[in-house]
């Protein structure tokens, strides 16, 4: 990796933190685009000491507000001239429906249009760099989702669960799309369930009473360690094989078939066209 340009969602915590130290070791100049600075700076000092890899930095990135990802894409491709793989690992789980400052759903928001805004932003860097990468860390969750594109705010009714697997069903129709979108450009677009791993966005409650606790506790115990869990995300960035594979989605390192509500081609187009126009993105037109 040490000829490649890698940028990174959501390393401060989980899967994301395991997923840059292996890139951090394997020798990618790697970016750390995080929302808490702090903890990114302190993560980016450990990853340079412990692998010797001084081509490792910060930039701030908050998915949840539309105006600081166009902020991140601006700054980004000011200083980069070069993208070879952008990984969107962020995510979050909310149990109470709560709004941006957009207006949107933060499930939907973080999970969904802010990766969908920020992808669209960097293919310009993306298409020139040469066998560039976007990968998708989705779950095995998408199965549980439901889109009704007349209500991706999920106003009508609102459960944590349902708003986590239908941010996650968006993510693979994207996904679908995107790899479509840039086949000529030789960018791919993968999408990837690291496995149920115990990481933070387990923690539910905010200030959880005992049994709340108890039950995250119990609810965790048999999952995978984050290192663990960073495998596969790991394999679809960086494995030489994948070169060209687009348009997959991988389950322990292996292609695993897509279910049938994320193959819906009318609906990859419907929801690609929403998100546009409720994110501001615009498709760049050297891979229209
Ligand atoms: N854990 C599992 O069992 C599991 C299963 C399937 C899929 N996944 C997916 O794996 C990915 C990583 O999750 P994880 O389990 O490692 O969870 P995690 O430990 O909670 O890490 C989530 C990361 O996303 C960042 N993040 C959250 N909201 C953000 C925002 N608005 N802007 C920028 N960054 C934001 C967090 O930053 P802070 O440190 O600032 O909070 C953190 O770095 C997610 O996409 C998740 O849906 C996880």
């Amino acid at each position: 990796m040490h000829e490649r340009v890698v940028l990174l969602t959501g390393a401060t915590s989980g899967i994301g933190r395991e997923t840059a130290r292996g890139l951090a070791r394997a020798g990618a100049t790697l970016v750390l685009a995080c929302r808490n600075l702090t903890k990114a700076q302190a993560l980016c000092a450990e990853l340079q000491q412990a692998s010797r890899n001084p081509r490792i930095s910060v930039m701030a990135l908050d998915l949840a507000s539309l105006r600081a990802v166009r902020q991140f894409v601006d700054a980004f491709l000011a200083s980069h001239s070069q993208l070879h793989v952008l990984i969107n690992n962020a995510g979050t789980f909310c149990l109470q429906r709560q709004e941006t400052e957009d207006g949107l759903e933060r499930t939907m928001a973080t999970n969904y249009f802010g990766p969908f805004l920020l992808t669209a932003g960097l293919i310009p860097v993306l298409v020139q760099s040469p066998g560039a990468r976007i990968v998708n860390v989705s779950s095995a969750a998408y199965r549980y989702g439901r889109l009704d594109l007349n209500d991706l705010q999920l106003t009508r009714r609102y459960s944590g669960f349902p708003a986590y697997a239908s941010s996650k069903l968006a993510i693979q129709l994207w996904t679908q799309e995107l790899a479509e979108r840039l086949q000529a450009s030789g960018v791919t677009a993968n999408s990837l369930h690291p496995g149920h791993v115990a990481t933070n966005i387990w923690q539910l409650w905010p200030q959880p009473r005992w049994y709340q606790a108890l039950l995250i506790r119990l609810l965790t115990a048999p999952m995978i360690s984050p290192a663990a869990g960073a495998e596969t995300t790991l394999y679809v960035a960086t494995a030489p094989e994948l070169a060209g594979v687009t348009g997959a989605y991988f389950v322990k390192r292996r292609p695993r078939a897509i279910a049938k509500p994320a193959r819906d081609q009318a609906l990859q187009r419907a929801l690609w066209r929403v998100s546009e126009r409720l994110t501001g993105a615009r498709w760049p037109v050297q891979v229209a």
